[in-house]
């Protein structure tokens, strides 16, 4: 990254009573970058994030935001924007009536609101639903007008917890747009989020959190190249599920059962072995209905840590 991080967390450690929750996290997000925050439930993402919001004195480590520290600086915390997991939005207002309510909380001076909050629809686009009621808007709709009033006060940091929770895919794309876009006029942007495939497409890094501690970080790239090398993923598609006999010869091709018909592996012959696995199958019986070659994803990263088949 060319910019030097504005957001530094540094040995951040935090307790809840006898609960060890974070223990001992180091993280840095710099202007136009975008850095997903993923691991299981109670890894602790949420609590850094309070943490770095200055909504949490951690117990030990500290928060830098362009210097400063928003715990005892509540200045600071003006150069950051939280996006929350629920909706913090009136839901009989209108979208604009939401941000003009919004941007006076935020302090935004009077003469300054309207170019304000035209800039921050324009962003979110959501402009053209400027005068519908939010409880009107579908999901995907809310879930962007709950950025347009977290960036109202132009944050160089923006902080979003599991920004697409419960969307369906279409909207969850129109919302990493709108987070490709703040990264693109340099904030920089962390969230959480549960999909890895989100965090694939549109994160430039991850950090994987388990038990209060990152255990892994990078581009996905860099990370699914350093794990998978020259792998590819494939997927055989099955006519209809195997019997058991058809389970252990699918399992001596070195193939793992996915789900009901669907077989996977990993295979650095790509879309050739993928040809002659086919005939195989085919000549035991086992007839796939499709096969499919493609690149390993966190997905398949994290099935295998989770597995505890690569080391972290
Ligand atoms: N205010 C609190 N008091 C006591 N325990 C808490 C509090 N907040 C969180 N915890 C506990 O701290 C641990 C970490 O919680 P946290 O919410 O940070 O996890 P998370 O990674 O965000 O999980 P999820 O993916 O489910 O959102 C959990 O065991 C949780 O129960
Ligand atoms: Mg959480």
């Amino acid at each position: 990254m060319s910019h030097p991080p504005i957001l530094t967390v540094s040995g951040a450690k935090h307790a809840f009573v006898t609960r060890q929750v974070l223990r001992g996290v180091d993280l840095s997000v710099s202007a136009g970058e975008i850095y997903a925050l993923l691991g299981p439930n109670g890894a602790g993402k949420t609590t850094l994030l309070r943490a770095i919001c200055g909504r949490l004195r951690l117990k030990e480590g500290e928060v830098r935001l362009a210097g400063q520290d928003p715990w005892s600086v509540p200045a600071a915390r003006a150069g950051l924007g939280l996006v929350p997991q629920d909706l913090a939005l009136y839901p009989h207002m209108t979208v604009r009536e939401n941000l003009q309510t919004f941007a006076r909380l935020s302090l935004v001076k009077g003469p300054e609101i309207e170019a304000t909050i035209t800039r921050a629809m324009a962003l979110t686009r959501t402009a053209d639903r400027a005068h519908v009621p939010v409880k009107h808007l579908s999901g995907g709709y809310q879930r962007r007008v709950n950025i347009a009033a977290a960036i109202l006060h132009e944050p160089k940091v923006l902080i979003l917890d599991e920004p697409t929770v419960g969307v369906d895919v279409d909207a969850r794309e129109a919302v990493d747009n709108v987070i490709r876009g703040l990264r693109d006029i340099g904030v920089a942007v962390l969230l959480t989020t549960h999909d890895l495939e989100q965090a694939d497409g549109l994160a430039d890094r991850v950090g994987f959190m388990r038990e209060g501690r990152m255990m892994l970080e990078g581009s996905p790239r860099d990370l699914i190249t350093h794990a998978f090398g020259e792998d590819m993923e494939i997927l055989v598609h099955l006519v209809q599920e195997p019997d058991t006999g058809g389970e252990i010869r699918l399992a001596a091709e070195g193939l793992n059962k996915s789900s009901g018909n669907l077989w996977v592996k990993l295979d650095p012959g790509g879309y050739a072995a993928a040809g002659k696995l086919d005939t195989r199958l085919r000549k035991l019986g086992l007839t796939p209905r499709e096969i499919r070659v493609r690149q390993p994803s966190l997905q398949n990263l994290f099935t295998l840590i989770a597995d505890r088949k690569v080391a972290i």
